[in-house]
């Protein structure tokens, strides 16, 4: 690749302890992301979306979490081995993150426009006048009609809709140059779902932000994301420019996961899924972790676990092509 990338992910382990010891969540996990660009994340419930995401800001509890390899680099720095102290000028300075629940992530005893001017005198040294002046401004930037008025409002008048415009007002308050955005839209019905969307590729070109994006759901990629990185059990099984992964997926879960996109022809109520579930983080899979649901599973398949290879440009895969699978492989 030769892009220089913004962030990247390198070899990333990141372990939990639990009742029973250690366990892996995400295992060599590794990705970039540059300049501008959008990359999507998905994968099933429990495959490592959030763990990869939060890890970045470090922002798991620190006494049952190990970083157990890799790097994070951003503009140069290995965020891993920052100091806390460094680490939260980063925060929601040159790196936001709006988190899977809205709900717990704004303080229900305070207005508005409270949780806004904070992060902006903090990270940006404003004064109350100007910061609420600029909170205004960023709720009017996610589209919030009479913001001078609502900007007063507790979240629990807001609706959820107007909920995560408010999240993503406070995430793009210091103009990062990264947003993660872990499913953003999951809670808000098919309609707000698309205008959140909308407002953050809009704000992405304004900003110049990168962004990546969490979700379980590929259609919400697809038209958003540039390239997407697809999870399974903890590990990246494949990673591929948007229109290539669509056009050529090449790991039978990836097909999986097409199948299950809900087609606007059609019946709507048989949608296929991927039978099974995925595993538990204590469950030892020899081989390719989602050989037990796999149809396509063979011998080396529950044998020897499958390396992260091209299979084309700028597209990497778990699973080789299906006609040279059909061989020895
Ligand atoms: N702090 C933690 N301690 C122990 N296990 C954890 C912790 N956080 C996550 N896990 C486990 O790690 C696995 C991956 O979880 P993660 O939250 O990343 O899934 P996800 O892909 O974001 O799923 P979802 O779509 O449901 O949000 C799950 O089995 C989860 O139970
Ligand atoms: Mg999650």
């Amino acid at each position: 690749m030769t892009r220089v990338p913004l962030l990247s992910v390198e070899n990333l382990t990141v372990q939990f302890r639990g009742d029973r010891g250690w366990v892996t969540a995400i295992e060599d996990v590794s990705f970039e992301i540059g300049a501008g660009e959008n990359l999507g994340i998905v994968g099933e419930s429990g495959s490592g979306k959030s763990v990869s995401a939060l890890s970045i800001l470090r922002l798991h509890g620190r006494a049952n979490t190990r970083y157990a390899s890799g790097a994070i680099r951003f503009g140069g720095r290995d965020l891993l081995s920052m100091s806390e102290r460094e680490l939260r000028k980063v925060r929601g300075g040159d790196i936001a993150m709006i988190f899977q629940d809205p709900m717990s992530s704004l303080n229900p005893v305070l207005t508005v426009a409270e949780q806004i001017i904070e992060p902006l005198q903090l990270h940006q040294g404003l004064s109350a006048a100007a910061a609420r002046r600029r909170a205004i401004e960023l709720l009017e930037m996610v589209r919030i009609a009479d913001a001078g008025r609502r900007i007063d409002e507790y979240p629990h008048r807001l609706s959820g809709g107007m909920r995560q415009r408010v999240m993503i007002a406070i995430a793009i308050a210091c103009q990062p140059k990264l947003l993660i955005a872990d499913e953003p839209t999951t809670a808000l019905d098919v309609t707000i779902q698309g205008q959140i969307l909308e407002l953050l590729r809009d704000l992405q070109r304004e900003i110049g932000m990168s962004v990546v994006l969490i979700t379980h759901d590929l259609g919400v990629i697809a038209e958003f994301a540039q390239r997407v990185l697809v999870m399974y059990a903890g590990r990246v099984i494949e990673q591929a420019p948007v229109a290539a992964l669509f056009d050529r997926p090449m790991h039978p879960y990836t097909d999986g996961l097409i199948d299950a996109v809900p087609k606007l022809e059609g019946d709507l109520h048989r949608l296929t899924t991927i039978p099974g579930n995925i595993p538990d983080l204590a469950t030892v899979i020899p081989g390719c972790r989602f050989n037990p649901r796999c149809r396509e599973a063979k011998d080396a398949c529950r044998r020897d676990p499958p390396a992260l290879l091209p299979v084309g440009p700028d597209h990497l895969s778990r699973c080789p092509p299906r006609a040279a699978a059909g061989g020895a492989v």
